[in-house]
């Protein structure tokens, strides 16, 4: 039995849903000498503009409007990029809201002479359209063509659904925290205070 399933309810008005295909892009970057740290690897800050890039041309793409980055999750470099590596960012749409999508992007760092690939790190950018007024303005739904794309959905709403907690939280225990009442959790810490402020926080 087929089954339609749409994530949101079409209306007169509302856009029509574009495919994850649409807006798949990919960007390749040769690892250039002045990429490199004085450890001669690459900088990260050189990776994570590369995947500004990647998600802001995928996300504009989708919205058919100018995008602007809002917030990333999910950066760890698990193993470092060489000079001389061919990187490539692979990005997609994950997920929509009304103005925000959120872009994954897989980065994989090739050595073409040893013909070796490692996948650095896989980060979520969650973008928003503006129109021409700055404002923030609606972009059209997803249409989820494969169980990959239906996978990726959830997960991002499981990730907001987190993030939104975690925000909670840190909101809190930032607001409540007294400095008199937790200087003691120092102690085990690898850090020292004068002794003016060991008074001043007695
Ligand atoms: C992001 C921004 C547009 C939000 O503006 P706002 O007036 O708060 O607008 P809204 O509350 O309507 O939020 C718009 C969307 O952003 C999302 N959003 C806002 N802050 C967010 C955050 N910290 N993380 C994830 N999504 C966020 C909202 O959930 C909403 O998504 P939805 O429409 O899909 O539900 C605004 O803060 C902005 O322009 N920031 C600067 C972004 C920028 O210039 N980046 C470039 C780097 S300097």
């Amino acid at each position: 039995m087929a089954v339609l399933f749409l994530c949101l309810p079409p209306s007169p008005m509302s856009l029509s849903a574009k495919p994850v295909s649409a807006s798949r892009t990919t960007l390749t970057e040769l690892m250039i000498p002045s990429y490199a740290n004085f450890g001669g690897k690459i900088h990260g800050g050189i990776l994570l503009s590369l995947m500004d890039k990647a998600a802001y041309a995928c996300a504009s793409k989708h919205a058919g409007e100018y995008c602007v980055t809002v917030s990333v999750d999910g950066v760890n470099f698990r193993q470092p990029v060489d000079v001389g590596d061919l990187v490539s960012l692979l990005a997609s749409v994950n997920y929509v809201g009304r103005t925000s999508l959120v872009v994954g992007i897989k980065v994989i760092a090739e050595n073409v002479k040893l013909g070796t690939v490692k996948h650095t790190n896989t980060s979520y950018f969650t973008m928003v359209a503006k129109d021409d007024n700055g404002k923030p303005t609606e972009v059209p739904p997803l249409l989820l063509e494969t169980t990959e794309d239906v996978r990726r959905f959830l997960e991002a709403m499981k990730r907001k659904e987190l993030r939104a907690a975690y925000g909670e939280h840190f909101d809190n225990a930032v607001t409540r925290m007294q400095l008199n009442q937790n200087v003691g959790k120092l102690q085990s810490e690898r850090c020292q205070l004068t002794d003016a402020l060991q008074q001043e926080l007695s």
